[in-house]
Formats: structure tokens, sequence, C-alpha cells
């Protein structure tokens, strides 16, 4: 860990990367209108002044200008990844050396720094977080409930040397967190049902701009470029075979679709199946569909969705790839038990033999739209992120008043980012005539 001239500690690899990150930011910024209104409010109105906001975000582009504009609201903001291999060193480097924010993040950083970064974050003693799968809140509520030995080696190391007042302060300290991911959110409303929620999360992941868009378009998009980069293989003509059709799923059966693949769905949810059924695609069970596939794919927030035994009935040098938030869809541990292996063969594939047959893994089962394509394009990060902003905005302004559950940003905010957006994609809508609205408000007219 270092410092810069004006006193940010920091963790990066490299800020002779900075130039490189400063430029990729500008560019992301030019898609990002609605975050650029909040970041010129922010600036006039400085919302966040004097708090302390730990973010653990991937550290994209995109996250680079949400960092800023939380920066010009006044927030002072300390930075983690929120997964080892999702970093972009560039861009760390120059939301260091460019805007004095404490970034601890390197692409590929392994458990230990990934955690000790975590710890850095934790030490900026901060009064807002903004998770992306948790990982700074739950390492909180550890501390709360003094569960000490479910806290990473680095992050228990540092607790055990506060006094029990400070960890108290530690907790007590935050009026409240952001949650950008749908497994988050699933980890949070589970902690709010038992009880421990120490304080109000907005779960930004249930904004109307974030999942509609953010999971259904970026990542439908940007899953495929991450298969594609690492691959460079031909979907036309081949069956990739996607687990869960929820907001990401469908996005990436769409996608990957009109690249000409044959899609195979895999499903638990009935509702889900009979949309997937009637959209088109043929929807099976994992068993029959380990035998048709060329390519897997992931996007349940589950775990073990793929297993060896599926593994075993697959096509030789069939593709496994991961795109839910946490490295546990595909069950690689159970794979490094039967198969021999890996071998790099290119950067982000690992060939597995099993049975005498190859099973290629991309990215080691993390987020592959992440890990070997850039994530998801700015312009629809700049409403996930017009969420973010607004929901740290409301925390500082509401976090006192509200339970200690998980809650969503107001419908008005929600509809105000897609105002917004329309206008900066120069989209203009009709408005109601008033004879319309009194037709929709009333139960007497027009029948
Ligand atoms: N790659 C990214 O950049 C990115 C972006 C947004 C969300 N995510 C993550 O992707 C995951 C999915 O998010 P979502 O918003 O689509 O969630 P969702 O709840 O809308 O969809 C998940 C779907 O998976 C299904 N499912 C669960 N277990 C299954 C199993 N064993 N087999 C088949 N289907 C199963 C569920 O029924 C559901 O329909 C989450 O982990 C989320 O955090 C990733």
């Amino acid at each position: 860990m270092t410092t810069t001239a004006h006193g940010a500690a920091y963790d990066v690899k490299d800020l002779g990367l900075a130039d490189e990150g400063r430029r990729r930011t500008e560019w992301a910024e030019r898609s990002m209108p609605v975050l650029r209104i909040i970041r010129d409010r922010f600036t006039r109105e400085r919302p966040l002044a004097g708090r302390r906001l730990a973010a653990c975000l991937h550290v994209t582009t995109e996250t680079a200008n949400l960092a800023v504009a939380l920066k010009a609201g006044g927030a002072d903001v300390a930075l983690c990844a929120s997964n080892p291999l999702s970093t972009q060193d560039d861009v760390a480097a120059h939301l260091v050396r460019d805007h004095g924010i404490k970034v601890f993040a390197i692409r590929g950083e392994n458990h230990e720094t990934y955690y000790e970064h975590i710890r850095a974050a934790l030490a900026h003693r901060p009064d807002l977080t903004m998770d992306d799968g948790a990982d700074l809140v739950s390492s909180l509520h550890m501390v709360a409930l003094n569960r000490l030995d479910d806290l990473a080696p680095p992050v228990r190391r540092w607790v055990e040397t506060l006094s029990p007042a400070d960890r108290k302060g530690l907790v007590s300290g935050v009026l409240g967190s952001t949650e950008e991911t749908t497994t988050g959110v699933i980890r949070l409303k589970a902690m709010a049902k038992d009880g421990v929620l120490q304080f109000p999360v907005i779960a930004v992941n249930d904004s109307d701009t974030k999942h509609l868009f953010d999971n259904r378009y970026g990542t439908g998009q940007s899953t495929l470029d991450g298969i594609l980069r690492a691959t460079n293989l031909l979907l036309a003509g081949s069956t990739v075979v996607v687990a869960g059709y929820g907001w990401c799923g469908r996005g990436f059966a769409m996608r990957v679709r009109g690249a000409g693949a044959n899609v195979v769905v895999t499903e638990i949810d009935p509702l889900k199946a009979l949309e997937a059924q009637m959209d088109g695609y043929r929807v099976v069970p994992m068993a029959e569909a380990a035998r048709v596939g060329d390519i897997f794919v992931t996007l349940t927030g589950n775990v073990n969705v793929i297993r060896v035994e599926h593994m075993r009935a697959m096509k030789d040098g069939a593709v496994l790839a991961n795109s839910g938030h946490f490295n546990v869809e595909l069950d690689l541990e159970g794979l490094k038990q039967a198969a021999t292996g890996p071998t790099a063969v290119r950067a982000f594939v690992d060939e597995w033999r099993l049975d005498g047959k190859r099973i290629f893994v991309l990215a080691d089962g993390r987020l592959i739209n992440l890990a070997a394509a850039e994530g998801h394009p700015a312009s629809v990060m700049d409403m996930s992120f017009a969420n973010q902003a607004l929901a740290a905005e409301f925390v500082v302004r509401r976090g006192a008043m509200l339970a200690k559950d998980v809650h969503r940003i107001p419908v008005e905010l929600d509809r105000e980012i897609a105002r917004l957006k329309l206008q900066g994609m120069g989209v203009t809508i009709d408005t109601l005539t008033p004879e319309q609205q009194k037709y929709l408000a009333s139960w007497d007219l027009g029948t």
C-alpha cells in the first residue's frame, strides 16, 4: 500500500497506466448522459459532503465515472474490487492519480489480496457503503455478530486488533448501504428476514432502470462479447445451453440466437421455463442439455448448476462459462477431483481431461463478461450507476428514517432516470391529454 502526494492511500498495479485509464474513462463518459447530469448537480449541491463512502464494485471505466460523480458530490471515496478478475488496472491508476480516489484493486489479485483490499475499504470507516455482491456488508455483519471465524483472514486479523468499542463503531457508523446485483440483494433480503440486518440497504438491482436494462441488455451483449474474445468460436450453427432464464439469461439467449446459435434453456422455475418455451427456445433439464450443447453458460445466481455428472455427459470439446455473480455455478471443485488438468490453451481458456474427453472452462468460472471482455457497455451502466448515485444521496437524506430492511429507490426517481435516459438518446414520447388522465383515473367513463 502506498500514498499519493495528496495523502490518499492506494494499492494499484502501476500509476504509469493512468493516461490510458483517463482516455478510456472519458470515452465511457460520452455514453453516460444521465450520470453526467447527476454529477453536475452533485458538483453544485454537494449532497454527500463530509461523507466517507466505501465502494466494492468492478473497477471499470463506468465505475470510474460513478466514483468521480460521488466525489463531486462531496464524498471521500475508497474503492475496492468486487471480483479479482474484473479490475481494469489503467482505470484504477487514473482514479488514484487524477482524482485522489483511494483505490485498492489489482487485476488477477489472489484471494488474500482481494480480502486485504476489502479490509482497506472497511478501514476507511465508511458511513456509506456500496456493494456489488454484498462483500462489504457481509464482512461488517460478521463483525457485528462477532462471527470473526467467518471473516476472510486479512479482515479477521485486522478486526482482532480493534477494541470492542471500535468494532461496534465500525458497524454503527454506517448510515446505510446500496447493493448493485441480484445475488447481493438475495443475500441481504435473507439477512433482513433473519432480523440481523444492521442498517437500511437500497437494492439498486430492484429498480426497473437497472435490471430491465443492465441485466438483460448489458449482460446479454457483454457475455457474448466475453465468450467470443476468449474463444473466437463461430456461434452460427452451434448449440448454446443457457442455464437460467431470468433477466440475464433472457438477454443472453436473445443475443446468442441473433448470432445464429441454436439455443437450449434450462430452468427450475415453471413460469420462466414456460416463457422461454414460448419465446421459441427448447427447454430441457441440464442432464439432457449436457448431451447436445457445444457451449454452456450459467446465469442463475445459484450453486453447482453444472455438475460433474453433466460434464461427463458432454461432447468432447464442450465449452463452459459462467456469467452469474459468483464462481460457484460450475462445479469446478468436482471437476478438479474427477479430471486431469488444467492446461492453459489460450488466455481465459483452460482444458480439462475427463473420461478421455476435453472440457474447456473459461475464466476459471468467473463472470466471463468482466474477465474476458470489458463488462457492460457504458450506455447501460449509465442507468445502473445513476441509480447508485441517487441511492447514495437518498441514504444520506433519509437513511436515519429508514427501517433496517432492504428498500428500493422511490419509483419517481426510477422513472426520472428513464426520462433522462430517453432525453440523452434524443427520444421524445407522448404525454397524457387531460381527457386521457381523467379516463385512466376513473371507473365510470368509457364503458
Ligand atoms: N455478468 C454480469 O455482469 C451480471 C450482471 C447482472 C447480474 N449478474 C448476476 O447474474 C445472476 C442472475 O441474475 P438475474 O438478474 O438474471 O437473476 P434472476 O433471478 O432474474 O434469474 C435467475 C434465474 O435462474 C434460475 N435458476 C436458479 N437456479 C437454477 C438452476 N439450478 N438451473 C436453472 N436455472 C436456475 C431462476 O429460476 C431464475 O429464473 C446473479 O448472480 C446476478 O447477480 C451478473
